[in-house]
């Protein structure tokens, strides 16, 4: 039961993306063609945004995003250490300081309280992280920005579809930052990102900084980077926006179904969200006995993976920050006892049951 099914993406779509692909490398528009900027209008419309920036990953997404809106050295952002990797290191990259909160044992996202106590004269922002696909409370953390005089940043790399307080994540903040990477749940065909926010004035600052800081052609105004979204790309991201909604809609089926199915067994979930705030990107479940769950998974042929193993506080890139073991233990906790199971839109209910069953015996 493999954890992706990327072809079946593709299905209805193929021969006319395919054409797209070939005019665009037949009509030479490889760098910032016309279809980045018509799936920046469509993703913002979607998002509900003014502006959406194309970059060429998440992880750039960040980056432009908190350089854009003036964070750097000396800095402090405070985030939490239960995500990926990328999250910290773009606060790190743009010379601030990564000052990193522990997550809540129920939710799995960042613990807004402890957040709250974190901030200290030099922090300058927040980034909040809808991990797994489920939404933070917007309204709470934009309280609390407001309170301090925060700038935040939503990295909604997991969340495309999630709402928080009926509005799309990544909408109501100074940047949403999101992934299009080939496992998210709307994927280009590789490396691929973008930036959604309402302010013209930042966004203007985000285009010319993925573009070489470049104002014209050889002016440029500002030590910038090459990350732009690449045409290829659009034009795959483009064809699937208009399926992303219905995919969203299926994964929500599907994890209502396992929970369906496991319950009673002694393993938790994901908890807090109420409908519509979850995108289901990935479906944790927790137990004290994961690695032989797993073990027992992978001997029946299910694809379930470890997200994440090492919280980012622990990890060695961020060792000259000085976390210890124990500074952080709810994530530490969660990094030992959760489990991703195979969930795609495409996927079946016999291959759920599999997934299930395969769960059922190892309990029973
Ligand atoms: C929460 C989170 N933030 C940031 C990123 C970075 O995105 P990318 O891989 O497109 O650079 C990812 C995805 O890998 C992610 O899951």
């Amino acid at each position: 039961m493999a954890r992706y099914d990327y072809r079946s993406q593709f299905a209805g779509i193929e021969a006319v993306l395919l054409q797209e692909i070939k005019d665009l490398l037949n009509n030479g528009q490889y760098v910032l063609g016309d279809a980045v900027f018509d799936f920046e209008r469509d993703f913002a419309a979607y998002i509900g945004t003014e502006h959406a920036v194309g970059v060429n990953s998440g992880t750039d997404a960040l980056i432009l995003a908190l350089h854009a809106l003036g964070i750097g050295r000396g800095d402090e952002v405070i985030t939490v250490t239960n995500s990926f990797h990328a999250t910290a290191l773009a606060i790190v990259r743009v010379g601030a300081i990564p000052v990193l909160v522990d997550c809540r044992p129920d939710t799995f996202l960042i613990d807004l309280e402890q957040l709250e106590r974190k901030i200290s004269e030099r922090t300058k922002a927040l980034i909040v992280v809808h991990l797994f696909g489920q939404s933070v409370d917007m309204a709470v953390v934009h309280d609390i920005a407001k309170r301090y005089e925060l700038l935040v940043v939503e990295d909604c790399a997991q969340a495309i579809g999630a709402l928080s307080g009926g509005k799309n994540v990544g909408s109501t903040s100074d940047a949403g930052c999101w992934s299009f990477a080939p496992a998210k749940n709307l994927a280009a065909g590789g490396d691929a990102g973008a930036v959604t926010l309402n302010s013209t004035e930042i966004s203007d600052r985000i285009r010319q900084l993925r573009h070489f800081g470049q104002a014209t052609q050889n002016e440029h105004l500002t030590l910038g980077y090459n990350s732009r979204l690449d045409t290829i790309q659009a034009l795959i991201l483009k064809r699937k926006l208009a399926r992303v909604a219905k995919w969203g809609a299926a994964r929500a089926k599907l994890a209502s179904a396992y929970k369906e199915r496991l319950e009673g067994l002694p393993l938790a979930f994901q908890e807090g969200a109420k409908p519509a705030e979850h995108a289901y990107h990935l479906f944790q479940v927790r137990t004290d006995s994961r690695n032989d769950l797993l073990s027992h998974l992978r001997k029946d042929g299910v694809d379930a993976v470890i997200r994440y193993p090492i919280p980012i506080h622990l990890q060695p890139a961020f060792v000259d920050f000085g976390y210890q073991v124990g500074d952080l233990p709810v994530a530490e906790v969660l990094a030992a006892e959760t489990l991703c199971l195979p969930l795609h839109p495409a996927m079946t209910d016999d291959q759920l049951h599999l997934v299930c069953d395969s769960i059922n015996s190892f309990f029973c």
